[in-house]
């Protein structure tokens, strides 16, 4: 028997990896006790996306498990055991304002949670596959002191720089910068994925997500913009555009692309690499731009406002440089760029309304 277990199961990354390799596994095991309502309220719960993954995908089973719990997933561990071929880790407090208001709850879940499931798959089954799913966020502010220009809808990196072409790369330091108190509990848990790899030789693969989106995210002001955006565009909420004159730039990955960068890594994996995983120059937009787009698909003029004070250490221009995995997995590719991502969000968020 083959045994996939998904963290994070009913939310975004979760969900899709449930879908994608249901048809690959025979057993997938999602395990989910959506803290994200208690994160971001009762409008952001996933219960509605776990109900509908336990109607539609027959070989899928839930536990309402906490990851802080070592004692509950080791029972689900015991229960698999060997038959553990994958771990996707994907189950986390996402939201970098939020982690200021709970760090230890942001700690215990992002940082002790992520050893809890390493530490349980070296003892049941070393030669899993282990997939986690970081953020740009570990490289702190970093990216906000490169040489940025303003142009008309957004900043963007001067032409010269070696970042312009593909974006920034792996190789910027995640040392002496402001990460958010979110940053530094992912931070700790990319390295302690990198040294399972690379100390226990395990096959370890670390994804540094940029916006990482599509039309199953249950979308919360302070997690999930562009689903948030497209929200308050279909729906008339107004909406503040934090600091940066509304330029700052994002790239947007639809989830289905993320996931399909695991499957490729699971075929062939590595011990320990880290990989950035974001639209790139393929797909990325300001905030400006992003509301442009809204307005176009919804026919709505979107109610927003504009305030000076940014959100601390938010990025002002990144795009994620695919270059590393892309020469790695020559194979893989980006399948939906921002206009195929928010289409699909206008339908599947006005369907849930
Ligand atoms: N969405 C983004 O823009 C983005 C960007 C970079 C990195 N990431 C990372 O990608 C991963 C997935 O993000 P997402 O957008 O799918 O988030 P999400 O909030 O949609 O999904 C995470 C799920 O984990 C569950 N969860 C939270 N704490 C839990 C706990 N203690 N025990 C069990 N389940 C718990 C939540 O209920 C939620 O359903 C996270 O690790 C996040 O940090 C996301």
């Amino acid at each position: 028997m083959s045994v996939a277990i998904i963290t994070g199961s009913a939310g975004l990354i979760g969900s899709e990896s449930v879908r994608f390799f249901a048809s690959k596994f025979d057993t997938i095991i999602g395990i989910d006790n959506n803290m994200r309502e208690y994160f971001f309220g009762k409008e952001s719960s996933t219960r509605w996306n776990r109900s509908r993954l336990e109607m539609e995908i027959p070989n899928y089973k839930h536990y309402n498990a906490d990851i802080r719990d070592y004692n509950a997933l080791e029972e689900i561990f015991k229960e698999y055991n060997t038959d553990i071929d994958l771990i996707i880790h994907s189950a986390a407090q996402p939201s970098h304002d939020w982690a200021a208001r709970e760090p230890l709850t942001d700690f215990q879940i992002n940082a002790t949670g992520t050893l809890n499931l390493l530490e349980l798959t070296r003892q049941y089954n070393q030669k899993a596959v282990f997939i986690f799913t970081s953020t740009n966020k570990v490289y702190g502010d970093n990216p906000n002191f490169l040489p940025l220009a303003e142009q008309e809808t957004r900043w963007e990196i001067e032409e010269n720089h070696p970042y312009f072409k593909d974006g920034i790369d792996e190789k910027i330091s995640l040392d002496n910068t402001k990460h958010s108190v979110f940053g530094a509990s992912k931070a700790a848990a990319d390295i302690m994925v990198q040294e399972y790899g690379k100390y226990f030789q395990m096959n370890t693969g670390v994804f540094r997500g940029g916006c990482l989106t599509g039309p199953n995210h249950s979308g919360a002001q302070l997690h999930g913009f562009l689903a948030y955006l497209m929200k308050c565009a279909i729906t008339q909420t107004p909406y503040t555009v934090l600091g940066y004159k509304g330029k700052q730039v994002r790239d947007n990955i639809h989830s289905w692309d993320l996931v399909n960068m695991f499957w490729h890594f699971y075929q062939q994996p590595k011990q320990g690499e880290v990989y950035n995983a974001g639209g790139g120059r393929f797909s990325n937009c300001s905030m400006l731009e992003g509301i442009n787009y809204c307005e176009q698909i919804t026919g709505n003029k979107m109610n927003y406002t504009y305030s000076e004070t940014n959100r601390i250490g938010d990025h002002i221009w990144y795009i994620s440089d695919m270059t590393k995995f892309k020469k790695d997995y020559p194979e893989w590719s980006w399948k939906y760029n921002l206009e195929d991502i928010l289409s699909q969000m206008f339908i599947e968020i006005k369907n849930r309304l």
